[in-house]
């Protein structure tokens, strides 16, 4: 696959998560202070919509039971979640944030 676009940096401000599809995938866009990460939109705990929780710093909340999960890494912090969600590279390209799909 490679890198495909995912939004313009302008859809999304500091300190904000946006879902976005790319090539299939529900993917959870953050901005934590300026620098881009995306992780996989599922909770690994039951399937929660991790990109409409709240971002605070680099944790995002799960809505669903609030579960943190560290952007940068995928790796959860707090129960009930134990198991780290999919992470994927970010690129910028002029005012595209890309993002790195794997090819499996
Ligand atoms: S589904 Fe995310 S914490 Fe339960």
């Amino acid at each position: 696959m490679g890198l495909l676009f995912a939004a313009k940096k302008t859809e999304l401000p500091d300190g904000h998560a946006k879902v976005v599809i790319v090539n299939g995938r529900r993917i959870a866009l953050c901005n934590v202070g300026g620098q881009f990460y995306a992780i996989e939109d599922r909770c690994s705990h039951d399937n929660g919509p991790l990109g409409e929780g709240t971002l605070s710093g680099k944790l995002l909340e799960c809505p669903r039971h609030g579960a943190q999960f560290d952007v940068t890494t995928g790796k959860p912090v707090t129960l009930p979640a134990v198991v780290p969600v999919r992470r994927y590279e970010v690129k910028i390209q002029g005012d595209d944030l890309l993002v790195e799909i794997p090819h499996d």
